[in-house]
């Protein structure tokens, strides 16, 4: 009857909506909504200098290359007023055209009208000399990535900005706090680092330096919310925290390379994981001799255990920097998908048994990551594990069905991942468990249990209230 159909049919329901509303992947998504909406609503306590703006600020950008143009775009949509300088006229001219047409794309999509983008476009000067900045409340450094460039052109903006204006770099991978040593008024610089295509990637990491004032990190995180982005606050460290992670995972492909595993079945096991594209597909995309540079950076930094394998250099040498000249690992058609056209020197070959399916592959591709997470934890470079997990999924498109990165750690347990990363040890690879890592993985406890301890001893960035 009725009522029998209807009960039997509530339990049906219930029992496939339980899983459904209480399952793994609802809570992973609900965890990475959480941390994006603390990152939304981030407030940081302005101790000694105005953290707010009475009135529509006015920007400043230097350098009119990829990241310039994109963040000036980005200001102009968010009704900001912005002058633009590059040294050089025709640079100026490419920025200046790349903007317009960005804008032109958002009308196209219908997100604002015509009217509403030539009002944004009015809202852009330019220029090739240092005039015009007097205004200015935020300054946008997106120059070369030299140190004494960088030092030059703060030094010749500190004579022209207002008292209270943040000078804000978008440095890769220089320290800040190099950047500000030799300033006037180090406490008002500091790294915003944006994200390539700006347009498209959610994340800002905002890096006070050591003798940046808390007002600024104040200013520079309600600027990128105003942006519609997420900030995240990071030490200031090498590649600070997301070009830091995303090192060991690339080198990690290229590892399995030398092991012998085809470089497509490689960025296939990461695609089927949920990553946006798999490691050797980005690595052209980033550039080959980009990625040679951070490495070495970190190389430096890190000493053995970020140690580059050989294969990044291999390509280099040979021209091969990626899709920018046509070939890297893939050959990049004109039209058409990138067609794999790479085989390591047979003097480079790595006789370890390589992973044996596609969720193997993915566990070695992350392990190193998950330990790097470990140590900007202990660092305190970041301060807890859900903001790793945003970073990545805002920063780089890490799944946020798996909750990222350490929530997906977590879940298959830190012990396999410190046995995993021994076996490479063996293998005659430099990994090793960090002491936080070894000692979580021992206790058989997950990252999630460290949360609340590690917001409470916060000295770097003590005036943020998460
Ligand atoms: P780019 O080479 O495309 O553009 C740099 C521009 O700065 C050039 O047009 C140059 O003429 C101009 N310039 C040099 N000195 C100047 C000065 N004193 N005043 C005004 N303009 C000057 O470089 P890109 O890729 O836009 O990088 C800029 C910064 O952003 C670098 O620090 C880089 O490390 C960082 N970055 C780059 C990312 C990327 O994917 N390309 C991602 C995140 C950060």
């Amino acid at each position: 009857g009725f009522p029998r159909a209807l009960e039997a049919g509530l339990a049906r329901e219930a029992a496939l909506c339980g899983p459904l509303v209480a399952g793994d992947i609802t809570r992973n998504l609900i965890a990475v909504f959480q941390a994006s909406e603390r990152a939304r609503r981030l407030t940081v306590e302005a101790r000694d200098g105005d953290g707010s703006l009475a009135r529509e600020p006015f920007a400043a950008v230097l350098g009119a290359g990829v990241m310039g143009a994109g963040i000036g775009a980005l200001l102009l949509q968010n009704g900001i007023e912005t002058r633009m300088r590059d040294l050089d006229g025709s640079a100026l001219a490419r920025g200046l055209s790349e903007i317009s047409k960005q804008l032109a794309r958002h009308a196209a999509q219908r997100r604002y009208s015509r009217a509403e983008t030539e009002a944004m476009y009015s809202r852009l000067t330019h220029t090739t000399a240092l005039v015009g900045f007097g205004r200015s409340d935020v300054v946008l450094e997106a120059i070369v990535e030299k140190l004494a460039v960088k030092r030059r052109a703060l030094a010749e903006m500190e004579g022209l900005i207002p008292a209270g204006a943040i000078f804000a770099t978008n440095t890769s991978a220089l320290r800040v706090t190099e950047i500000q040593r030799e300033a006037r008024h180090p406490e008002r610089v500091i790294g915003v680092h944006f994200f390539n295509p700006v347009h498209r990637m959610p994340l800002v990491e905002v890096i006070p330096g050591e003798r940046t004032a808390s007002w600024a990190v104040a200013r520079a995180v309600a600027l990128a919310q105003r942006l519609g982005k997420f900030p995240v606050v990071v030490k200031d460290g090498p590649g600070f925290l997301v070009n830091r992670l995303l090192l060991p995972y690339l080198d990690s492909a290229c590892r399995l390379l030398l092991r012998g595993v085809p470089g497509p079945r490689i960025d296939a096991a990461a695609v089927a994981y949920g990553l946006p594209m798999g490691p050797l597909r980005l690595l052209d995309e980033v550039g080959i001799d980009i990625a040679v540079e951070v490495g070495a950076t970190l190389h430096a930094a890190f000493g053995e255990r970020a140690a580059p394998a050989p294969v990044l250099a291999e390509l280099a040498g040979a021209g091969r920097l990626g899709r920018k000249c046509g070939i890297g690992f893939y050959r990049h058609p004109q039209r058409g998908n990138p067609v794999w056209d790479f085989v390591p020197p047979a003097g480079m070959a790595v006789t370890a048994a390589p992973p044996a399916n596609d969720g193997e592959l993915a566990d070695y591709l992350l392990d190193r990551m998950v330990d790097e997470a470990a140590r900007c934890l202990e660092e305190e470079i970041i301060l807890t594990p859900a903001e790793v997990d945003l970073a990545l999924v805002m920063g780089i498109g890490f799944p946020a069905f798996r909750g990222g990165l350490l929530r997906a750690a977590d879940r298959g347990g830190l012990g396999a991942v410190v046995a995993r990363l021994s076996a490479r040890a063996t293998a005659g690879e430099a990994t090793s468990a960090s002491p936080l890592l070894a000692k979580l993985a021992a206790e058989s406890r997950g990252f999630e249990s460290l949360a609340p301890r590690r917001t409470e001893r916060a000295p770097a960035v003590a005036a943020i209230q998460i």
